[in-house]
């Protein structure tokens, strides 16, 4: 492969370094098109765009590919937990035992959240979407903690990641709290991370509370598998507030926003619908996937396709296999999950889903195992955002320390020429 690419425009030829990463992926630096012939690239959706260098994450969707810092996600997911993956995705290596007790025991230090926040709770409407809340409730940690954090310091910058890594999962559970009107639940700095989620979610005062240890499992692993995923919509999100210097929790606030739509991290939440919906409708999955392919029909079947998986997402391969065992486990019999796998095979056969490449994803089985596990639909994209939280603070950590330019694209304008102004009583 030639190290430079060449570009012709209105005769003139120019040179563009090439650069290849770790994985042989091949980019044209483009960072003095503009400078040097006055032109940009345009490319809606940044569907051929890399955005930044990153170390973190390395994804092959052609052959279904899934790398945290060099480590397949199959082997994460089976042997690792998820502070442990949470530590390697955010400081690059994988901890020793005692960096990695170190770690939980920093994040207890700040699994208290302010109480003045639980008046902002006070103020939602009792059915306001979890995901709204936690939006809302992450940027208002920024008024409690208005401190800018000095990424060149590192113990400040340390102390912000587990600050973060703390908080978050509390407010996260609290979205639930409000909408089943039961009172604010505390972390337990004597229980472990995920353990603790579902204490704080489940929980009550009126009586004790065991956590499944196969559904702490289960969760475990959920979370490793969506933990990060390079430049996807979230991640961009948050690496683009981050690179104004806005706060950590300005960023991620933005990063749950992005989250919350149906075409990411929402699609988890609407697989669930879907399924119910064609359950109710008698279970047809047929008509479902004609719907799918009608071009004057909106409907799109969720939990499939995927912008850089173009073969099996890895993901969906062990979610699968763990809503079989955790269902099992729990002694579920969820007929949503005959119907998901039906959908699955009709689609996996059909020639329009064969000729786009579009297989399960991520958000297709991680619902059927949520309900089996007692999470409401609404708090699903939350889960995915508890999962996701180290790798948006990796990916912004790392966007701060490499001294990234503000994000800022531009654009080719098509609207009006230069025109007058004209006065209201005259148009
Ligand atoms: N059902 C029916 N047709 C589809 C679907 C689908 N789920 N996904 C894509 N297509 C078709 C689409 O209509 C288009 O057809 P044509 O070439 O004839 O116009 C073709 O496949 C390419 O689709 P696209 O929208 O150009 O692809 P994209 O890369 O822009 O979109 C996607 C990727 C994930 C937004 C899309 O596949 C989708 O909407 N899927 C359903 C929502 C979903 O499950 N999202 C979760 C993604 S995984 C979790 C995460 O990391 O966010």
């Amino acid at each position: 492969m030639s190290n430079t690419a060449i570009l012709e425009i209105d005769g003139k030829k120019y040179e563009f370094p090439v650069i290849i990463g770790t994985e042989n992926e091949v980019a044209i630096d483009i960072d003095k098109l503009r400078g040097t012939t006055g032109a940009i690239t345009l490319d809606p959706g940044f569907k051929n765009s890399g955005s930044c260098k990153s170390d973190i994450t390395f994804l092959d969707g052609e052959k279904g590919i899934l790398r945290y810092r060099g480590y397949a996600i199959e082997e994460l997911a089976e042997q690792s937990n998820f502070l442990e993956v949470s530590y390697l995705l955010i400081f690059g290596e994988l901890p020793t035992q005692a960096q990695l007790e170190k770690f939980e025991n920093d994040i207890r230090k700040y699994t208290l959240v302010n109480e003045e926040m639980k008046n902002i709770i006070d103020g939602f409407p009792k059915n306001a979407h979890p995901m709204g809340i936690l939006a809302s409730l992450t940027s208002a940690l920024t008024a409690f903690n208005p401190q800018q954090v000095n990424v060149g310091d590192d113990k400040q910058l340390y102390d912000a990641v587990c600050k973060a890594m703390g908080k978050f999962l509390v407010i996260a559970t609290w979205t639930f709290r409000k909408n089943m009107g039961y009172p604010l639940n505390y972390y337990d700095n004597t229980k472990g991370y995920v353990e603790n989620f579902m204490r704080l979610m489940f929980e009550l005062p009126t009586g004790p509370y065991k956590p499944n240890p196969t559904v702490v499992e289960a969760l475990d692993k959920l979370f490793i598998l969506h933990a990060d995923h390079e430049q996807n919509c979230s991640t961009s999100t948050v690496r683009i507030v981050g690179s104004s210097h806005a706060g950590l929790f300005a960023s991620i606030s933005a990063g749950v926003s992005a989250l919350w739509g149906p075409l990411h991290g929402g699609a988890n939440q609407a697989v669930l619908e879907m399924l119910e919906e064609i359950q109710a409708n008698g279970g047809d999955a047929e008509k479902y996937i004609a719907k799918a392919k009608d071009k004057d029909d909106p409907f799109r079947l969720m939990g499939f396709g995927h912008r850089v998986y173009k073969n099996f997402d890895p993901r969906a391969k062990i979610i699968k296999k763990a809503a079989d065992d955790v269902l099992a486990e729990l002694g579920v019999d969820d007929p949503v999950l005959s119907i998901a796998k039906k959908l699955e095979e009709a689609a996996l056969q059909d020639d329009y889903f064969k000729a786009r490449n579009l297989y399960p994803n991520v958000d297709f089985y991680s619902g059927i195992i949520y309900r089996a596990m007692g999470i409401p639909t609404e708090m699903f994209t939350v889960l995915f955002a508890i999962g996701r939280l180290p790798g948006w603070i990796a990916q912004w950590k790392e966007m701060r320390l490499n001294k990234e330019p503000i994000g800022r694209p531009r654009q080719v304008y098509t609207g009006s020429p230069l025109r007058p102004f004209v006065k209201q009583d005259q148009r």
